[in-house]
């Protein structure tokens, strides 16, 4: 068996003899002497292949080696002479050589200096893969997936495998269809229904480490091809679940980052985090928050806030305000920039005031609407928005989905090119989403789908479905939605209601959901679940930008496979 890796001998076997495998990484001649850097997934270790301790066909066979050719050497372990800060102080005297495979030129270079496009890279994966930055994220999603496994285990989940292929999906995205001889499938989009149907069937207590397929634009954050870890239980309740979740979160942070979470995660509601934040993913490493400040200008200004705002009228339903700490030092040209960058969101523009000496009211200040505004105004800005010396504020007027997203982007984009983070790790749970959201169409459809437990009354879901709220969580992390999750409706007569407020017509309710419901006939025990994505848990773990990145195989983002196309 192979016992040794490159990347993994050392000193504690100084004097004795190693079998190693691995790539020709670099070869240094010297004539009657040879340096060879090896490479294998764990890393690097520098061969010395010397005439004088070769055979002569050994020492031929070195001299012809090439980067990439992959060998198999037996070699001493010896003491490296000179401190160079390579590989583990220590080389190997090879006696042995064994050329395994030889290589063609590569179509790029390994850990060059320029960026290699992407396509390129993943035309040749097993290449890139060849890279200590990439391997190392897949030796990390293999450990993150073991410790998940075996936290599950140790707390009494049991792994169950549901089919791919189905002919049902409710996660709301495209659906990728699968056709057989006899009959046509659907790839899961997630294995809600099955995993609610084995807690009818009383193993309630799932896992899975759960492949998903959904056909929808690609992100930084999206493949059409992912992996859940797909979690139901029956007979817990929205704290329960959160809490389990929350330890086996904190357990990968501990183990894999040696990062401690001092105390419980935030939670905040739905309205309160859109209120505060702009956003359902907030990312609470930026100290920043949203403030409503339409109540604090007098009436008969906040026409000039809208006008200024490029003659919003009826339209407006937010006013509301940044503050930016020490944001005095930013140059116009970056206010201008981001006067810009919000227009892309739909917003008007912003109004800006510089805070330089508070006490001096409007003499203190430096904004575009001062010969607007009065000392009263600013009076009441300072006290809503705690105004010191250096402030810079950012307001801005419109629809409230506008105002919302304009904001939350801004402070998300003000954070990077100031690195305002605060802190390394920043997770929350948002609770108690809507049960409904409108399309761009106006079809009501569900906020997260259809099996989510109201904690509205049935009268405010039937009447006001825009109004209830559903007794959902999910977790996010830095601002990325790594889970979510919720209680589900456990009764029949609900669920019949849901999926007809959804305009389901009888015929899909059965062709879909008809034997769903009709185990809903035979006792269905109360539960709920999560699924958190994997490959963004993986993201966050190895400090990736990019999903792509943690993915041994992954799409571009033009959703193609440029290693098999
Ligand atoms: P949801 O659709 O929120 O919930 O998905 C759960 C988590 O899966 C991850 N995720 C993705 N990751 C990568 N690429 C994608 N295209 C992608 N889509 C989703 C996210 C997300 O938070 N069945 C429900 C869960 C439940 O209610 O138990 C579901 O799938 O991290």
């Amino acid at each position: 068996m192979r016992i040794n890796y490159c990347g993994k001998v050392n000193q504690t076997l100084l004097n004795s003899y190693v079998k190693l495998y691995g790539w020709v990484n670099k070869i240094r001649d010297h004539g009657g002497i040879l340096f060879l850097d090896l490479r294998d997934m764990y890393g690097r270790t520098q061969l010395v292949i010397d005439s004088k301790k070769l055979d002569f066909t050994n020492f031929v066979l070195a001299k012809k080696l090439k980067s990439e050719y992959i060998i198999k050497v037996i070699g001493l372990i010896k003491l490296r002479p000179v401190k160079d800060g390579f590989t583990n102080k220590i080389d190997i005297f090879v006696i042995e050589l064994n050329l395994l495979s030889k290589s063609i030129k590569l179509p790029f270079k390994l850990y060059a200096k320029k960026k290699i496009k992407e396509e390129i890279r993943f035309k040749f994966r097993y290449i890139d893969l060849r890279q200590k930055k990439y391997i190392k994220k897949i030796l990390i999603r293999s450990q993150i997936i073991h410790k998940i496994r075996s936290f599950l285990d140790i707390n009494k989940f049991i792994e169950i495998e549901t089919p791919i292929l189905s002919n049902i999906t409710v996660e709301g995205a495209r659906t990728f269809i699968i056709q057989s001889h006899k009959q046509t499938f659907a790839l899961p989009q997630s294995p809600q229904i099955y995993k609610q149907i084995l807690m009818c069937s009383g193993l309630d207590r799932y896992y899975q480490i759960a492949k998903c397929f959904r056909d929808e634009d690609l992100r930084s954050d999206r493949q059409p091809e992912f992996t859940q870890i797909d979690i139901e239980t029956s007979f817990m309740n929205k704290q329960a679940i959160i809490n389990v979740v929350e330890k086996m979160i904190k357990s990968l942070f501990k183990e894999l980052l040696h990062f401690t979470f001092s105390s419980a995660f935030k939670i905040i509601k739905y309205t309160d985090a859109i209120n505060k934040y702009g956003t359902d993913k907030p990312d609470l490493r930026v100290p920043i928050k949203i403030t409503d400040i339409e109540d604090v200008i007098p009436q008969s200004l906040t026409c000039i806030f809208l006008n200024k705002l490029h003659k919003l009228t009826s339209q407006c339903n937010r006013i509301a305000a940044i503050k930016l700490k020490g944001g005095v030092c930013l140059s116009l040209k970056q206010i201008i920039k981001y006067i810009s960058f919000v227009k892309l969101y739909g917003a008007k523009g912003l109004i800006w005031i510089k805070v330089y000496n508070i006490n001096l009211g409007l003499n203190g200040l430096q904004s575009p609407i001062l010969k607007h505004i009065t000392d009263e105004v600013i009076h009441n800005l300072k006290k809503r928005l705690h105004l010191k010396n250096g402030d810079l504020v950012f307001c801005c007027a419109d629809t409230i989905n506008i105002v919302n997203t304009s904001l939350s982007v801004l402070i998300t984009q003000i954070a990077n090119d100031l690195k305002l983070y605060i802190k390394a790790w920043a997770p929350i749970w948002v609770v108690n989403f809507p049960l409904f959201k409108r399309d761009i169409v106006g079809t009501l459809t569900s906020y997260h789908h259809p099996f989510t437990a109201p904690t509205s009354t049935l009268d405010d879901i039937i009447y006001n479905p825009e109004k209830a709220f559903a007794n959902s969580f999910d977790l996010i992390i830095n601002g990325i939605e790594l889970g979510g999750g919720s209680i589900r409706i456990n009764d029949y007569k609900i669920q019949k209601i849901i999926f007809k407020l959804l305009g389901l017509t009888q015929r899909t309710l059965n062709n879909n959901f008809g034997f769903f419901l009709k185990a809903f006939k035979f006792g269905v025990p109360p539960h709920g679940g999560l699924a958190l994505g994997l490959d963004r848990i993986v993201m966050l773990l190895t400090k990736s930008d990019n999903i792509r990145d943690v993915i041994a195989f992954p799409k571009t983002n033009k959703f193609i496979c440029p290693l098999s196309v």
